[in-house]
């Protein structure tokens, strides 16, 4: 194969040259792949399918060069070999090494891998501008959905004061498989599991942290902030019981695992958290194993992306699509702006789960406390349950920390038949 990079053209892919003498000749864009397993496999088929398109979009043939797995190929002459890097690994080791090394190698990278960039991505983005090569990671968040792109490159100039959104399609099947049939919480994740849409161990996705590496991720981009895993507060879905989810059918709510990162005015917040949305809600209708991303800025009022999450061959799109972006010689730019504080303590709005005894006084009772914290009530509905009885109350929008100071006094109250259950309510109204 011809040897395509000069001195000074090394780190571009972009172009076209020409054989002397000879017509115009499409020269290969070598990609050295790292990971052959379910991300890996689809996308070497599909660099093989859509070699024609990319050629015919680009100029360029892509071809696989080189792969490297636990049991094939030398790290080494892969990236002597490579013109692209693709790291389908996962995790962080040798994931980040292999990296760095083709970044420093000065080889573009195009990753997705959420875990390694919201642990370790100051170092990467730090030498992918000092080698003055591209690093790509579009299927890190939230799969095939554009969201990467449509932040660094079409809201380049905006300043985005929210991003949100369903990033975990695990998370989102249970919830929904909950809610439509009933079933508790092991047995949605159980069906999850069959289907294939939950792994054999559902830790990172159930608990909230596959959520909270790629809001991290976001945040970074959208705020132009260094924002790490460290910096996101983050909770998962194993507590949700079928009675959360049977209210919400009764008041038209749906319940979401949330990913939220916004601008206040001392910093920024990134949080992820089970949430009630009200019907309406652009997020309300995302079902399945599906993600959905919305992005508001004043200058843009708000928009909202959806689609596929995960998937082999879905992830492997926009892995490719990184790959083509590279070959065309766009170039995101990721600059830190500023460095901007992460504020914990933000507002919100509750909903409030009690099994109480049914007997005088034990409404008053809630109610001082709630007062003395001041959380105001929006309102309650009770229903007996023969000597006790259950409360569900929504609170008005206010400060978490007097919510939670209010949650641990409830919960030594002697009439109190279990532990009080809290979740977030997103009221705001999208018409
Ligand atoms: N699966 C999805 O739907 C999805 C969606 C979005 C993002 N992602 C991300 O895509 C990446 C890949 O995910 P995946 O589901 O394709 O993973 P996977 O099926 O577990 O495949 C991992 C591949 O990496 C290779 N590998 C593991 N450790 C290695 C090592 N030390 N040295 C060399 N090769 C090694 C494995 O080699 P062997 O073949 O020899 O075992 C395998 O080929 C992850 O970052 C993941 O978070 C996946």
């Amino acid at each position: 194969m011809a040897a395509i990079w000069g001195r000074h053209s090394r780190r571009s892919v972009a172009g076209r040259s020409t054989s002397e003498g000879g017509p115009a000749v499409s020269e290969a864009v070598r990609i050295g792949l790292l990971g052959r397993g379910t991300v890996g496999a689809a996308f070497f088929e599909l660099v093989g399918e859509r070699a024609d398109a990319v050629e015919a979009a680009t100029g360029r043939r892509p071809e696989v060069a080189g792969v490297l797995r636990r049991s094939e190929g030398d790290f080494d002459e892969i990236l002597a070999g490579s013109d692209v890097v693709v790291e389908l690994i996962g995790g962080t080791d040798p994931a980040r090494e292999y990296v760095l090394r083709a970044l420093r190698d000065g080889k573009h990278v195009v990753s997705a891998n959420k875990q390694l960039i919201a642990q370790h991505g100051d170092e990467l983005f730090e030498a992918a501008r000092d080698a003055g090569v591209q690093f790509r990671f579009e299927a890190a968040v939230a799969g095939v959905i554009p969201v990467i792109r449509v932040i660094q490159e079409s809201l380049a100039a905006t300043e985005v004061s929210k991003v949100f959104g369903i990033v975990n399609g695990t998370t989102n099947f249970i919830l929904t498989e909950m809610a439509k049939t009933g079933a508790s919480y092991s047995d949605a994740l159980g069906r999850a599991q069959e289907l294939g849409y939950a792994e054999a161990d559902p830790s990172d996705d159930v608990g909230g942290a596959d959520a909270a590496a790629k809001m991290a991720i976001l945040a970074r981009l959208a705020f132009h902030t260094p924002v790490s895993l460290d910096d996101v507060t983050f909770e998962g879905i194993e507590n949700v019981q079928p009675d959360d989810l049977a209210y919400a059918k009764e008041f038209g709510l749906s319940l979401k695992l949330l990913g939220v990162a916004e601008r206040h005015a001392g910093g920024i917040s990134v949080r992820v958290f089970p949430c009630f949305l009200y019907r309406g809600h652009p997020l309300a209708p995302v079902e399945g194993p599906f993600n959905a991303v919305m992005v508001e800025a004043p200058s843009i009022t708000e928009i909202t992306m959806s689609g596929p999450g995960a998937g082999g061959i879905e992830t492997a799109s926009a892995v490719l699509g990184d790959v083509v972006s590279i070959v065309a010689g766009r170039s995101p730019v990721h600059a830190v702006r500023e460095r901007l504080e992460v504020v914990r303590d933000v507002d919100s709005a509750f909903y409030l789960h009690l099994e109480v005894a049914d007997r005088p006084g034990v409404l008053a009772g809630i109610t001082a406390v709630l007062g003395e914290n001041e959380v105001s009530v929006k309102s309650v509905v009770q229903w007996g349950l023969g000597d006790d009885a259950r409360l569900v109350m929504v609170m008005h929008e206010g400060a978490e920390r007097r919510f939670e100071a209010a949650l641990e006094a409830i919960a030594t109250l002697d009439f109190l038949r279990s532990p009080p259950r809290a979740i977030r309510v997103i009221e705001e109204e999208f018409v």
